[in-house]
């Protein structure tokens, strides 16, 4: 059911720096940070041959991002993200296998315009899981 790795996302705690190192060091093609008020973040996306990193950073005080750093303060994975073609048929499926989707259940607009949906982590050996309809 699930198709190409869309990316992998980076909680960091200097977004600044961590672009910086990226399109420096790593010589990564980085995108400009956009505003997401609707998910808490700011988010970058840095474009690779085969998939991308999206990079996470907090916005606002209530932002999900600031618990996992307060955990992780060097920053580390948040969640890895798999395309699928049909998002509500694929949270079906997932649901009658006793998988749970995180939130109201619905699939919300993810930061490339795209319906997102996430499952949780304890249903998928500790890592979130993010389903991007494409
Ligand atoms: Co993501």
């Amino acid at each position: 059911m699930i198709g190409r790795l869309n990316h992998v996302a980076i909680a960091v705690p200097d977004l600044e720096a961590a672009c910086a190192q990226y399109s420096g060091a790593l010589g990564a093609k980085v995108g400009a940070p956009q505003d997401e008020p609707d998910h808490g973040v700011t988010v970058v996306f840095i474009e690779l041959p085969n998939t991308k990193i999206e990079f996470l950073y907090p916005l606002g005080d209530d932002s999900p991002i600031n618990g996992f750093l307060e955990k992780n303060p060097a920053g580390g994975i948040h969640h890895i993200c798999y395309e699928v073609d049909d998002i509500l048929a694929a949270r079906d499926k997932l649901q009658a296998e006793g998988a749970r989707v995180l939130g109201t259940g619905e699939p919300k607009i993810g930061a490339h315009g795209k319906p997102v949906l996430f499952l949780h982590p304890k249903d998928f050996n500790g890592c979130l899981i993010e389903l991007e309809e494409v």
